[in-house]
């Protein structure tokens, strides 16, 4: 049904083409009828299609990226259309409106998206307060700096937005990776990297609970960048990585696209987000999270075999469909028998 919904969801503008959806899976998520066709059109139940992570049995590999639901408001919605997890958020510690729009664009010609949102979000008081969790479907929070955090304050916010949210996340990504909140990439830099991990891991193992620790990473970092991230999340105990976020780069994108500010997500990053998990897999025993450019079923079991442990959708779902999340199961069965 998709590709009948599909052009008149291009027709509107982006943003609100992104409203109305959520719209529709919130509404939907409410009512226990709608959910059940929801789950009958788009979930697949199969014992072996469930994977272990950082200590969590997720019912499937296959989960909603960071940045779709960023309030947490249509959990239910969502875990419906069949995910085995959702990454909540980005959340920051205070409410903000995020960048002016315009600053979401599609490139259907090239199945891509640029956005430069900069964390529009109701801040951890509202968010935490909302119900996010599913049964069944694991919910992360992901978790940024806000964008009047200076850069060497960073860690504060990490630390104080763990606190609040460990109690009922599966796991918490820390966002540094996002090209659209100042200097915010710069935190990858080994110079305030170690400083920020140990601050977070050292407030992580002071509570309750071990909550596990994703660093969610940008594609744009270079292999010894890469070596330096992975050192600092060995040393301070992260549990997992997140690979990739949008990329600044506008590689097979015409020329125009330089102008347009943000991160590109879909198609063009596929091969940069496979090529990257690959070399996270030899260099780490690190579980991986592989998010980037999956489009297709295909996609999806490449990123497997080049060593992700789950994957991650996000521009996939606006191009293919909701149906892709049972699509990219149904081929995971069938390749393994
Ligand atoms: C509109 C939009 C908003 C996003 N917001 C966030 C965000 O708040 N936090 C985050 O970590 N990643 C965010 N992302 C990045 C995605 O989680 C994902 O890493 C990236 O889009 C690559 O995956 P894809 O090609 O499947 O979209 C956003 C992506 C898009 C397209």
């Amino acid at each position: 049904m998709y590709p009948l919904i599909r052009p008149l969801l291009f027709r509107l503008d982006p943003e609100h083409a992104h409203a109305l959806s959520l719209n529709a899976v919130r509404m939907a998520g409410r009512n226990p009828v709608t959910r059940l066709v929801l789950r009958a059109l788009f979930d697949l139940h199969d014992r072996r299609l469930e994977v272990k992570a950082f200590g969590l049995t997720f019912r499937n590999p296959v989960g909603m990226a960071a940045g779709y639901d960023k309030n947490a408001v249509g959990v239910s919605g969502l875990a419906a259309l069949g995910f085995g997890h959702l990454e909540l958020g980005t959340v920051t510690r205070f409410p903000q409106v995020g960048n002016p729009k315009p600053r979401l664009h599609r490139l259907p010609e090239y199945k891509a998206v640029i956005n430069s949102m900069g964390f529009p979000n109701d801040g951890i008081d509202v968010i935490e307060r909302r119900p996010w969790q599913a049964p069944g479907t694991r919910a992360g929070m992901n978790v940024g700096k806000s964008k009047e955090t200076v850069i060497e304050r960073a860690a504060d916010d990490y630390v104080f937005l763990l606190r609040r949210v460990y109690r009922r996340a599966d796991y918490v990504a820390l966002n540094i990776s996002s090209p659209n909140t100042l200097n915010l990439r710069q935190l990858q830099a080994r110079e305030h990297l170690e400083g920020l991990l140990k601050a977070v891991a050292a407030a992580r193992d002071a509570l309750p609970r071990r909550v596990p620790l994703l660093l969610k990473l940008a594609p744009d970092l270079t292999e010894a960048e890469i070596d330096d991230a992975l050192a600092a999340a060995t040393a301070n105990g992260i549990d997992g990585l997140i690979a990739t976020n949008t990329t600044i780069n506008r590689k097979g994108l015409p020329s125009y696209t330089v102008g347009i500010q943000g991160g590109v997500s879909g198609r063009p990053l596929t091969a940069r987000a496979n090529a990257f998990v690959a070399y996270l897999a030899r260099q780490t025993t690190l579980p991986i999270v592989g998010v980037g450019g999956i489009m297709t079923p295909d996609d999806a079991l490449a990123r497997l075999d080049a060593g992700a442990t789950l994957i991650q959708l996000y521009t996939g779902l606006i191009y293919a469909g909701p149906g892709l999340v049972r699509a990219i199961n149904k081929a995971i069965l069938k390749r393994n028998g």
